[in-house]
């Protein structure tokens, strides 16, 4: 019975799957031969799936391989990304970095003189504060919130990174984020660079390709939604 409405089955997948591909929206399998239990609560963020089962999968061999360092956001806004990294790094201090006050007038200028695009959905980035963003966090003793202009918060910091996401839209403070980070990843860790794929913000690409071709180092361009470059050493 079951093997005559297998294909019947197989071809309504197949017509939804199409149907879905007119969104650009694609069906993926979640590593199922992964033989362990992963720390991926996708209820909330379930269309940007890969971004958040990359970062699942590089906590991962972060931890299990002892890699030492401490994890970082450049970009923090609400907070949501972030709080993940908390989650999935209970033992290591997260370093929060954002004006939380959005943009800097003169970073958009330098994408404006650019050429780039520096408008995403008509977001406002102020619209938040650090207690908001603390309120997220599981392990919130092991917070730092770095509050101010980047690079000029990193003053007086003297630490090594394991994970960094740098999700600070414009060319200036992504370019400014992989000069200070990437000399301080450990061997074994990751950058993520998000919106490298994302024509709303055409900065972040132009800062990655840049800082690739000065330092002579590659990265990975993630099929995610906001088509993150990851960085690793
Ligand atoms: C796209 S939002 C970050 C989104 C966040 N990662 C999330 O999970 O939702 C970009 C953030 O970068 C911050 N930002 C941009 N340039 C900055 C700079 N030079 N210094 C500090 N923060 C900056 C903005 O204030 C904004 O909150």
């Amino acid at each position: 019975m079951f093997q005559n409405i297998l294909p019947i089955i197989r071809s309504i997948l197949q017509l939804f799957e199409k149907f879905l591909l007119l969104f650009k929206v694609v069906l993926i399998r979640a590593t199922p031969y992964l033989n362990r239990k992963r720390k991926l609560d996708m209820s909330y963020r379930a269309w940007d799936f890969n971004r958040y089962s990359s970062l699942e999968l590089c906590a991962y061999e972060i931890n299990d391989k002892n890699i030492q360092g401490s994890v970082a956001e450049l970009g923090v806004f609400q907070g949501d990304f972030a709080a993940k990294i908390n989650e999935l790094f209970p033992n290591r201090k997260l370093y929060l970095f954002d004006t939380f006050e959005g943009f800097e007038i003169k970073d958009i200028k330098i994408d404006s003189e650019k050429g780039h695009r520096t408008q995403g959905h008509n977001v406002d980035f102020s619209k938040t504060s650090e207690e908001a963003v603390l309120k997220k966090m599981l392990f919130v003793k092991n917070c730092e919130i770095r509050k101010g202009y980047f690079p000029d918060t990193v003053n007086g910091l003297e630490d090594t990174f394991a994970f960094v996401s740098i999700d600070a839209d414009l060319y200036k403070p992504i370019y400014e984020g992989l000069c200070y980070f990437y000399p301080r990843l450990s061997v074994g860790g990751y950058i993520f660079v998000h919106d490298y794929n994302n024509l709303l913000f055409t900065g972040a690409k132009d800062a990655v390709r840049q800082f690739s071709i000065e330092k002579g180092v590659n990265y990975f361009p993630l099929s995610d939604d906001g088509g993150t470059a990851i960085f690793a050493r």
